[in-house]
């Protein structure tokens, strides 16, 4: 049996849906444990010969994979709606996804509308100091959860109880949006959407928790889908430019409930270089033409904003501050392709703080972070398209030196290198269910 995590290994958008739905040809089981429809994870895959672009928010990045089985455990916050319009549209491209293909937890949280209008008030309240959060009701829905005041999924499906739940959650909720400005919502037009959401919902619902233990020790091989990035995790990322959830290996065990004995790998997804959506500091931006290259080149544009992300140098620095929390058994590194035809490439490995300190992993205090000077390391670039190498050898000397400086510095194998988007596009050095 192999049990396998995905975490992103900087700020988010790393590649994970590509490598996800890679290794789920050997998975028999793939799980989502933490985080929404934040989320946007992007699968370039060919089918009837037809190049065809699939961006999946809730649903699991194994899921064209027919005989496998999605999971969408209980430590994420669903969307009812967003979710349904999802498998609407891949039913549309011929995808019809059955009920044992994908299993909705029971006890996933439920974002209500009320979540998703408080999140946009607060931010547009912030003005200048916004989170710059995706509006998706992702933090006020994780809020209720700590609180105790959670709508489950399994709510959805028993009106007694949606509606006792309302009418305890939603006069405190009207208050709060009327103290931002916004209008709030009544309680019969909420009950009766989420009950009719529920009923679409019903055949896919069941307790996750037991069959991934099951499937696990029935020697299945699983492999769980991080979302958002190692800096992004609430409690050890770049406080309060995070999202609401535990997005480090540690997530896997509450968000899908299984032992951290249970699991054998956790794999770290890095882009070559590194981008950024939202606010918050990041210490490698370029905001220069090479960032732009690097925009341009890496079409980095928001899979579910669409806004413009922040580009810059690869910071080997934080990678080691995520190696150590995650536990990295080994590196994905994705969209090296992008670096072609740069004369030099900057590896951050560390930075001096404003005393002329030097540190080797970013500081978590984002003032602090905010202060620091990275300290490059600079290599020869390449300027070959590599998009069709599929072995690491073909690579140029240059970039195959870039991987390998990489690996030195982390201490971890990479087994996977990217090379564009497309599934085929991929160097595999060692699967990871082997
Ligand atoms: P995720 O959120 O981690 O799944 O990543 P996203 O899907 O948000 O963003 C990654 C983007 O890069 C998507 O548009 C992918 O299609 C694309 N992509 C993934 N790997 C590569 C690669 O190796 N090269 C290039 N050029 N694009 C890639
Ligand atoms: P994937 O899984 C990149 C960022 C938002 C914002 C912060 C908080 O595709 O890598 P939230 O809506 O979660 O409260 O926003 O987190 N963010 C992401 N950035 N990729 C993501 O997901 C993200 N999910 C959230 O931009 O800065
Ligand atoms: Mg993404």
């Amino acid at each position: 049996m192999t049990a396998n995590v995905i975490i992103g290994a900087q700020w988010g958008d790393e590649g994970k849906g590509k490598v996800v739905d890679l290794f789920t040809e050997f998975a028999d089981i793939v799980v989502r444990f933490q985080g929404g429809n934040n989320a946007g994870h992007t699968l370039v895959v060919e089918e009837n010969g037809v190049t065809q672009k699939t961006v999946l928010h809730l649903i699991p990045s194994g899921i064209l994979h027919r005989n496998k089985v999605c999971v969408i455990a209980s430590g994420v916050v669903l969307d009812p709606g967003v979710l349904l319009g999802e498998l609407d549209a891949l039913a549309q491209r011929g995808h019809t996804v059955e009920p044992r293909q994908l299993l909705i937890a029971s006890d996933a949280s439920v974002i209500l509308p009320y979540h998703c209008a408080l999140d946009i008030a607060r931010e547009t309240s912030k003005g200048e100091r916004k989170i710059g959060t995706t509006g998706r009701g992702i933090g006020p829905c994780y809020e209720d959860r700590v609180a105790r005041r959670a709508v489950f999924v399994r709510d959805l499906l028993d009106e007694p109880s949606l509606r006792e739940k309302l009418e305890s959650n939603l006069p405190e909720k009207n208050q709060l949006l009327a103290h931002y400005g916004a209008p709030g919502f009544e309680l019969e037009a909420v009950l009766a959407q989420m009950l009719a959401l529920g009923v679409r919902l019903a055949p896919f619902v069941r307790e996750t928790g037991r069959f991934i233990y099951d499937e696990v020790h029935r020697g299945r091989n699983v492999l769980f889908e991080g979302a958002q990035g190692t800096l992004l995790d609430v409690s050890l990322g770049t406080y309060p430019f995070v999202t609401s959830s535990h997005t480090t290996a540690g997530g896997v065990c509450v968000g899908a409930g299984i032992a951290p004995s249970a699991i054998n790998g956790v794999i770290g997804i890095t882009k070559a270089y590194c981008t950024r959506v939202g606010s918050g500091p990041f210490p490698t931006e370029l905001n220069d033409e090479v960032g732009e290259f690097m925009r341009k080149a890496g079409h980095e544009f928001g899979s579910t904003t669409g806004r413009p992300r922040r580009c810059g140098w690869i910071d080997v620095a934080a990678l080691r501050y995520a190696t150590r929390i995650n536990g990295f058994t080994g590196l994905a590194v994705t969209k090296l392709d992008v670096l072609s035809g740069l004369e030099r490439v900057k590896f951050c490995v560390g930075y001096h703080d404003a005393q002329g300190n030097q540190l080797d992993e970013p500081p978590m205090d984002v003032a602090r972070l905010a202060t620091l000077t990275p300290i490059y390391e600079e290599l020869s670039g390449w300027s070959e398209d590599i998009s069709g190498v599929r072995v690491f050898d073909d690579l140029p000397r240059n970039a195959r030196h870039f991987l390998r400086r990489l690996e030195t510095i982390l201490g971890v194998p990479i087994v996977l290198v990217s090379v564009g988007a497309k599934r085929a596009e991929t160097i595999v050095l060692e699967n990871i269910y082997r």
